[in-house]
């Protein structure tokens, strides 16, 4: 990267970072154009496995297709504006001589690819939430897509409802993790010093 590119500093990368919530609520406000093609662009530009990216991204805004895609995805609670499906294109991955069922990069780049989304889409002001929770093959036959397509990742995308998150207290609130919970220095088991 170029050294007199403007960049985010680091506080407000972190902040950025840190102020990202899932979000499973949606206005029916929809998704422009810009905004999608925004959230395409920083999957594009997400590592990727030996530079190889096999991925595709579907952008979906047909309601009736995304109300389809959820009768088989139980981990799509709401039904959003927007969807994008990253896909594993089975005809790159040939073409790179990959063995998938070797290769878990393969995954590796499909996270690279939702988080750079995620991200994307909450500097735009919109919310996204991963869907894992679904049926691959079910998905291929609601998005009408070619067999060596494979549906990997749902992120559900939208203009935020106003409802905050009703906040879980008491025994059932979310034990805070800290990134000093998460980070060992040198030895597995020894903190920060
Ligand atoms: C790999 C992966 C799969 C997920 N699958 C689902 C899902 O199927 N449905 C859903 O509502 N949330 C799903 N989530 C969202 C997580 O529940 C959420 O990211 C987690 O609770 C932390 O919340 P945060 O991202 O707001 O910090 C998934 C997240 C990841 C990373």
């Amino acid at each position: 990267m170029s050294g007199s590119m403007a960049r985010p500093s680091p506080e407000q990368l972190l902040t950025l970072l840190k102020s990202r919530r899932v979000c499973r609520s949606f206005t029916e406000e929809p998704v422009s154009d810009d905004d999608l093609r925004m959230m395409t662009e920083a999957a594009r530009w997400a590592t990727s496995a030996g530079n190889r990216h096999i991925h595709k991204f579907l952008v979906v805004r047909d309601p009736a297709v995304i109300h389809n895609v959820r009768t088989v995805s139980p981990g799509m609670l709401t039904a959003p504006p927007a969807l994008i499906v990253i896909l594993t294109d089975l005809e790159a991955a040939a073409r790179e001589s990959l063995q998938l069922e070797h290769d878990h990069a393969n995954w590796m780049d499909v996270g690279t690819a939702a988080m750079n989304m995620m991200n994307m889409a909450h500097a735009l002001s919109l919310g996204s939430c991963p869907v894992t929770s679904f049926s691959r093959s079910g998905a291929a036959v609601m998005l009408d897509l070619p067999p060596h397509l494979i549906p990997e990742w749902l992120l559900i995308v939208g203009h935020p409802a106003p409802a905050p998150r009703p906040r879980r207290l008491g025994a059932n609130a979310p034990k805070p993790v800290a990134a000093r919970d998460l980070t060992w220095w040198e030895q597995p088991g020894r903190h920060e010093p």
